[in-house]
């Protein structure tokens, strides 16, 4: 109790620091939610290291956490991981030595990390933080021109890869004159390389973790645009630490009893969403799957209680008969990245008896809206508000449009910006600013507001069709289109029309089942249908029968290759 008055002592003026004798595990989530409410201020010094996991080390130790570890890592070989908060603490301590001692780096030195995901990637993120070190992740797809600009945009010092990298990064090397360590993730030894594996034998587990304020930075993502190179983005301690703290809570459903899996790879921001921040901040733990490709049977093998996948996979995993799996441990069943067609849920609400909670974010922002516990879910919106943020939809000008009216999905950062958001686009003031409008950072996604505050995404702004005249958004025609059985998936996009200008075009994956079917007889049922289901105007004009859609790494229809493919631009 003694480390906990002397914590919030820290952490903030004396009102809370009475009392707090009797501080009780609830509490963590409790204070850290307030302060993602805005209820009470954010503290001037934040780590998530040492005020959030070495807080949950200490009541593990105290035995005041349920017998649950902190990580559980599998592969399909039968290999586990599992580490309690005390060995994830033991471990991480290590690596930040291995950074700060071995590598010689400094507090506020970047580090890049292109790796699957391996245990390995959990202890620098970690390691990082203690060290007061920016952590980049960095996707599994790069290439070495990928690699060399991120090195030197980011000015990098060190970057951590494995052996089927490390050759893209050695092709490189040379013009990147900021790099000066190279760290290896292998069983074995490569010149010019340091070896984490063997380093963790001889380095030690003393450390003291820096303090870092609320306001560092503490993590930078490479996100692509419709144009340009990509930017960086930049969170802060308090950002990424503290803003998880709300939608963990009410969305995630998180208890420290709770295991939660996430099936995102290493380098997107939903890993560290939902495999590291929300569940750790209520010591629940993060359970990783190291295979790329999803299974089901892994939910039935695995006490899972919380399950977060992206649209596309749910998609995949209702056409699969589900009740041949027993989900035993599951309860609370997540989606994000993308909007989620409505009757997908209710097909995954017929076939496990879960709902599915829907939440929308950007790699810019924690989460920004979600159907929270206990609130009446509204398939096909994407929830309400996520506390501190003031979502509105507001025209071209920054005004706010009146309910049931669409506009751009927006937050407000005036008078006071959001402190769970990013600082801004590093070296790039530029698109920092280009993406406020008024009191407003704008997200470039097109929604419309109900009268009861849910938010019902269209679709990206680049993504909207304009039909003689008529705004059509993708998401709803292809909501529309999946709730026909010979549907499995599907994008919408425009293309040219002589007289229209543009015409909505619909690209399908047909069940398996109707493959087969006369592809004219075909369209015309759907197009009849699509007419049924929505306003008439909406129907797709035109239809292509295609094997797959081109997706992004985390499964994000790519409906801009398909849309230049129509338009004939490369
Ligand atoms: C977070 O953890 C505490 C126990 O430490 C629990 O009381 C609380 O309900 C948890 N989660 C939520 C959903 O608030
Ligand atoms: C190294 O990482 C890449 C990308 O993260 C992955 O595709 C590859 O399988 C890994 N290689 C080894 C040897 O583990
Ligand atoms: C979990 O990962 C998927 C990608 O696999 C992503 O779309 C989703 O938003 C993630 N969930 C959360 C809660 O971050
Ligand atoms: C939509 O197209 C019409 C012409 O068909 C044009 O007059 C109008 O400006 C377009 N609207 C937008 C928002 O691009």
């Amino acid at each position: 109790n003694f480390i906990f008055a002397c914590l919030l002592f820290i952490l903030s003026p004396c009102r809370l620091f009475h009392g707090c004798n009797r501080l009780l595990t609830s509490q963590i989530i409790s204070y850290y939610d307030s302060v993602n409410r805005c209820e009470k201020e954010l503290p001037e010094y934040f780590n998530f290291a040492s005020d959030v996991l070495d807080k949950w080390l200490q009541l593990e130790k105290d035995g005041r956490r349920p017998a649950n570890p902190a990580f559980w890592w599998v592969n399909d070989e039968g290999e586990e991981v599992k580490w309690s908060f005390e060995e994830l603490g033991f471990l991480s301590r290590k690596t930040a030595n291995i950074l700060s001692e071995t590598c010689g780096l400094q507090r506020g030195d970047r580090v890049i990390a292109v790796l699957p995901r391996v245990p390995e990637w959990w202890l620098l993120n970690v390691a990082c933080m203690r060290a007061g070190i920016v952590f980049i992740p960095g996707t599994s797809q790069l290439t070495a021109k990928d690699i060399l600009y991120r090195l030197q945009a980011s000015k990098a010092k060190c970057i951590v890869t494995n052996d089927t990298l490390a050759p893209a990064v050695e092709s490189v090397m040379s013009e990147c004159r900021f790099l000066k360590t190279k760290l290896i993730v292998a069983k074995g030894s490569r010149d010019g390389w340091l070896n984490l594996k063997e380093l963790f034998a001889v380095t030690s587990a003393d450390h003291k973790c820096v303090k870092t304020r609320s306001r560092d930075p503490m993590l930078i993502y490479f996100t692509s645009g419709s144009t340009g190179s990509p930017k960086m983005v930049v969170h802060s301690h308090g950002s990424y630490g503290i803003g998880f703290a709300t939608s963990g809570r009410y969305w995630m459903n998180l208890t420290p009893s709770d295991i939660m899996w996430n099936t995102s790879d290493t380098g997107w921001v939903k890993a560290a969403w939902s495999s590291v921040f929300a569940p750790w901040i209520n010591g629940s733990c993060v359970f990783v799957h190291s295979l790329p490709e999803f299974k089901p049977a892994t939910l039935s093998r695995y006490p899972i209680t919380t399950f977060c996948t992206a649209p596309t996979a749910y998609r995949m995993l209702v056409q699969h008969c589900l009740s041949s799996y027993k989900f035993m441990s599951l309860k609370h069943c997540l989606s994000g990245g993308e909007a989620l067609n409505p009757e997908v849920m209710e097909q995954w609400k017929i076939q496990t008896g879960l709902d599915i909670y829907e939440g929308y974010g950007q790699t810019e922002t924690v989460t920004i809206c979600a159907n929270m516990k206990g609130m009446k879910i509204k398939p096909g919106s994407l929830g309400k508000a996520v506390p501190p943020y003031d979502v509105q939809i507001i025209d071209d000008h920054g005004t706010v449009v009146p309910v049931g009216k669409e506009g751009n999905i927006a937050i407000r950062v005036q008078p006071e910006r959001p402190f769970c958001m990013f600082s801004e686009y590093m070296d790039n003031p530029e698109k920092t600013a280009a993406c406020m409008s008024g009191n407003f950072y704008v997200t470039g996604d097109r929604g419309i507001m109900d009268e009861e505050g849910y938010v019902w995404f269209v679709g990206r702004s680049d993504d909207i069709i304009n039909s003689s005249g008529y705004r059509i958004g993708p998401f709803e025609v292809e909501s529309a289109l999946i709730q026909h059985p010979a549907v499995m998936e599907s994008a919408v996009v425009s293309s040219p029309d002589p007289i229209r200008g543009e015409v909505v075009k619909a690209f399908i994956v047909l069940a398996p089942a109707f493959v087969s079917h006369d592809p004219e007889k075909l369209t015309q049922d759907l197009q009849q249908h699509v007419k049924k289901v929505t306003a008439p105007y909406k129907y797709p004009r035109k239809v292509e029968f295609v094997q797959a859609l081109p997706k992004t790494a985390t499964g994000k229809i790519q409906r801009k290759v398909l849309r230049n493919k129509e338009w004939g631009k490369a």
